[in-house]
């Protein structure tokens, strides 16, 4: 058995920079079309000039493929003048919260000393995108911010605002309620709670943030990507560590998935018997949501085993990804531009 996708997307992708950057770039690159690429770099993607610096070397190190980085400018007070430039140079902008997750020292503290900003992306239509959570209890903070979108939402009716990397049956409901929210969603958090990543020992390589919730969000969420939801994406959020910062005293949060995505998603879509929604899960909703127009990649997964590798090693960099050293029962097999 085998499925032919169409121009893979992902929606939410950390490619780092330097020597990581040209380790982990191609791994990605190989099987997606484009990719949207977080800007929490030290520092932060906030000017035009270290955009464009950051996407030249994106497109140095990813090789042959054909790839297109979809650019994003780091949140922050920007001026009129400042959203005028940059707007047809990103695909949009990345509001983190303060310290809500790796990089994110230079976000925002209060939202609401912000909304002009919000005010003017909106009259020039350019999406925001959201890492949504509050300070508050780790595994409360996600459905804290429920508020914070909804507030957003109704008083910027026309602002395309994504819910990015959602973990909770809470901000799926979300999406029915507000034409102008989409989300993306993780492959991890398509299958795993909390009690994979704490219940037993303690996986490093699973922590990521939002931590994975309860079984009820898991099921919302796959819910929601099973039937391709027309404004949930896929977005990886691979988020790659050096394996010295993962297994370690003070973990750092992130799931490195990027080489595996599409297969595991190919055998989580079979195992439901919903593989036809595959395509409009992985591309075609965030062509619409976006209206992006990706290149033509033909991307083959067929029914087969795949040995998922214990590190990826290179550039000086070891990175450990999920299902290391597990069998997948599904394997890219092909790939056509
Ligand atoms: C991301 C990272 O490492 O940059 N980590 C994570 O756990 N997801 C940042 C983020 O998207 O929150
Ligand atoms: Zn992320």
């Amino acid at each position: 058995m085998e499925i032919t996708l169409r121009s893979p997307l992902d929606m939410h992708l950390h490619l780092r920079d330097a020597e990581m950057m040209k380790l982990v770039t191609p791994l990605t690159a190989e099987t997606f079309s484009g990719a949207v690429i977080m800007p929490n770099l030290v520092p932060p993607v906030t000017t035009l000039e270290m955009l464009h610096a950051y996407k030249e070397r994106i497109l140095e190190s990813k090789g042959e493929h054909q790839f297109d980085p979809y650019m994003v400018m780091f949140f922050k007070d920007y001026t009129e003048k400042e959203l005028v430039a940059a707007k047809d140079h990103m695909i949009g902008m990345k509001l983190y919260p303060a310290g809500a997750t790796t990089n994110s020292e230079a976000g925002v503290a209060q939202i609401d000393s912000v909304e002009h900003v919000f005010k003017m992306m909106e009259e020039m239509e350019i999406p925001l995108m959201v890492h949504g959570e509050t300070h508050g209890f780790v595994m409360d903070r996600e459905a804290e911010f429920m508020s914070i979108y909804e507030h957003l939402a109704t008083k910027f009716p026309k602002l395309q605002i994504t819910m990015e990397h959602i973990t909770t049956a809470k901000a799926v409901g979300m999406l029915d309620r507000f034409e102008n929210l989409k989300a993306t969603v993780t492959l991890q958090h398509l299958i795993i709670t909390l009690d994979d990543v704490a219940g037993g020992f303690l996986k490093p390589h699973l922590f990521c943030k939002p931590i994975a919730k309860r079984p009820e969000d898991r099921e919302a969420l796959l819910q929601a990507a099973l039937q391709a939801h027309p404004r949930l994406m896929f977005g990886s959020d691979s988020a790659p560590h050096p394996i010295s910062k993962k297994e370690c005293c003070g973990c750092a949060a992130g799931v490195f998935t990027a080489p595996l995505a599409i297969a595991r998603l190919a055998q989580l879509f079979d195992e439901h018997g919903c593989l036809e929604n595959l395509q409009a899960f992985i591309s075609d909703n965030a062509q619409k949501l976006y209206g992006v127009k990706p290149e033509s990649k033909l991307v083959t997964v067929s029914k087969e085993s795949f040995e998922v590798p214990t590190s990826y090693d290179g550039h000086g960099h070891k990175v450990v990804p999920m299902h290391a050293g597990e069998t997948l029962d599904w394997k890219v097999t092909g790939v056509k531009c």
